[in-house]
């Protein structure tokens, strides 16, 4: 069977007009193939059933016998491959101006129709030439529904994917009431401020309100406010024409462009200065981003869901953070609370974990003490599910059937020893010698705290430390200061 040909079912109960329509085809049967005559829908409703694949158009009289025909007809097809094109033919006696008629065969699925010739012309269907481009355009129709059909599948397979690798993984009462609400919320369009200390999943419930949103199959672009210098931020945000000014050699997307019909995060809002909280806030309300070296505005329609571990009203109280702005990114609150106020969640994330990490590296999932599993839910965790998870994948390398008290000290000991009040420098306090990774990394954090404490900003922070903000950011995350 050739690939390339037109394939078509024909569904016509009279062999005369079988012949019309053959014979009207005819100049084109290089690439026009009729691959099955069946003479009422029963037939070819079974037929298209069993193998749909094998057809691109429905050649269809409208005045056929039995009871399946018509506008249902039409519709019973379309159920099983709405890319299958329907073609009809009907009468003459069916009055070419009867919009209705044609409204009705249109809504019900049809791509054309036409009628036949009157009885004085045997050889063809009415207007042959239109009737043969209606087959051709017709194909070109089904192609095109096909390959949307195949990439949306691809596309929905994506967020899938995307949605299981972020997965809430949750059993506490407030974060199952919460994964309802998440869905409430992703169905609108209205900004999200969530709130919540650093590594209880803020990020995490970013992704899942987009990728559950009617913006799915557009872009998510994270931005974190804190680690954009001040002097930048306009330009990541709106982007720059060419020569805006000198070093601008070719024009840039700011964040708000690429985001357009998506999603926009911005992480840690509290850290952004009051001068980019103005153009923030002026985004919001117009809709319209003013890129720099442009006289005219853009239109772009994002969402925001912002993010911050701060208490912003605090904030807005002590006048570092725009109340305006404010109310606009908080129009529905999400506050995470951190482990040790969701206690049932502990060990259920740790045993998710381990089963995932143990999967990773080919080992047995490690059981896990009583002593231990109390331990666990007493302990503060003050990275929340981050430090967790690491505690996790730190445990699977250290261990082999069995997770005991032993292993525990191992892995937990950081936080236990960190000296933050002492002085680091003088060792004859130091109660044991300790590796000099360890050390480094007590000083580091001792050093990171000063800096930060006497700093306005984290970018000022970074500055005074000679690092590039977005280093800083990620060594106070691994030091578990953010
Ligand atoms: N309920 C959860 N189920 C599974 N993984 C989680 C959960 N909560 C957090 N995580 C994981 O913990 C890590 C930290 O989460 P995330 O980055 O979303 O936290 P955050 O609140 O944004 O932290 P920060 O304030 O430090 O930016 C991520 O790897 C995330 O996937
Ligand atoms: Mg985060």
């Amino acid at each position: 069977m050739d690939k390339k040909k037109i394939k078509i079912l024909l569904i016509e109960d009279e062999d005369f007009d079988v012949r019309r329509v053959k014979n009207t085809i005819k100049i084109f049967e290089q690439s026009i193939e009729i691959l099955n005559v069946v003479s009422n829908g029963y037939d070819a409703i079974n037929i298209l059933k069993e193998n749909s694949e094998l057809y691109d158009l429905v050649i269809m009289d409208y005045q056929i016998a039995g009871a399946l025909r018509g506008e249902e007809l039409i519709k019973k097809i379309k159920l099983i491959d709405k890319s299958l094109q329907i073609i009809v033919i009907t009468k003459l006696t069916i009055n070419i101006t009867d919009f209705n008629f044609a409204k009705r065969l249109m809504e019900a699925g049809a791509f054309w129709y036409c009628t036949k010739y009157p009885g004085d012309i045997d050889e063809y269907i009415y207007q042959p030439t239109d009737f043969l481009m209606s087959i051709f355009n017709a194909f070109e129709k089904k192609k095109l529904e096909k390959a949307t059909f195949v990439s949306n599948k691809k596309l929905i397979g994506n967020v899938e994917n995307i949605l299981e690798q972020k997965k809430i993984i949750s059993i506490s009462e407030p974060m199952e009431k919460l994964k309802v609400n998440l869905d409430r919320y992703s169905g609108s369009d209205i900004n999200i401020l969530i709130t919540g200390p650093s590594g209880t999943g803020k990020e995490l419930v970013a992704y899942n309100i987009h990728y559950r949103s009617k913006r799915k199959f557009e872009n998510f672009v994270p931005i974190n406010c804190g680690s954009i210098p001040h002097d930048l931020i306009e330009s990541e945000f709106f982007g720059y024409e060419k020569g805006a000014f000198t070093g601008a050699n070719s024009s840039k997307q700011g964040l708000f462009e690429v985001a357009d019909n998506g999603t926009l995060f911005l992480d840690e809002i509290g850290e952004l200065p009051l001068n980019a909280q103005v153009k923030l806030l002026r985004v919001i309300q117009d809709g319209e981003i003013e890129k720099i070296g442009r006289t005219k505005s853009i239109k772009v329609n994002v969402r925001i869901i912002a993010a911050t571990n701060k208490n912003l009203e605090n904030e807005v109280r002590e006048k570092r953070f725009r109340e305006d702005l404010y109310y606009r990114l908080n129009v529905v609150p999400i506050h995470l609370l951190p482990l040790k106020e969701r206690l049932a969640d502990i060990n259920h994330l740790m045993k998710h974990f381990l089963e995932v990490y143990s999967l990773d590296v080919g080992k047995p999932t490690p059981k896990i003490d009583k002593d231990v599993l109390e331990l666990f839910e007493n302990y503060d965790w003050p990275g929340n599910v981050r430090e967790l998870k690491n505690v996790a994948q730190r445990l699977i390398f250290n261990c082999y059937n069995e997770i005991t008290m032993e292993d525990l000290e191992n892995v937990l000991i950081i936080k236990k020893e960190n000296p933050q009040n002492t002085n680091l420098l003088d060792f004859s306090k130091q109660s044991k010698i300790l590796p000099l990774k360890l050390m480094e990394q007590n000083f580091r954090k001792s050093y990171f705290i000063f800096v930060r404490e006497n700093s306005e900003s984290d970018a000022d922070a970074a500055v005074k430390l000679g690092l590039a903000p977005p280093n800083f950011h990620r060594m106070c995350k691994e030091l578990g200061l953010k």
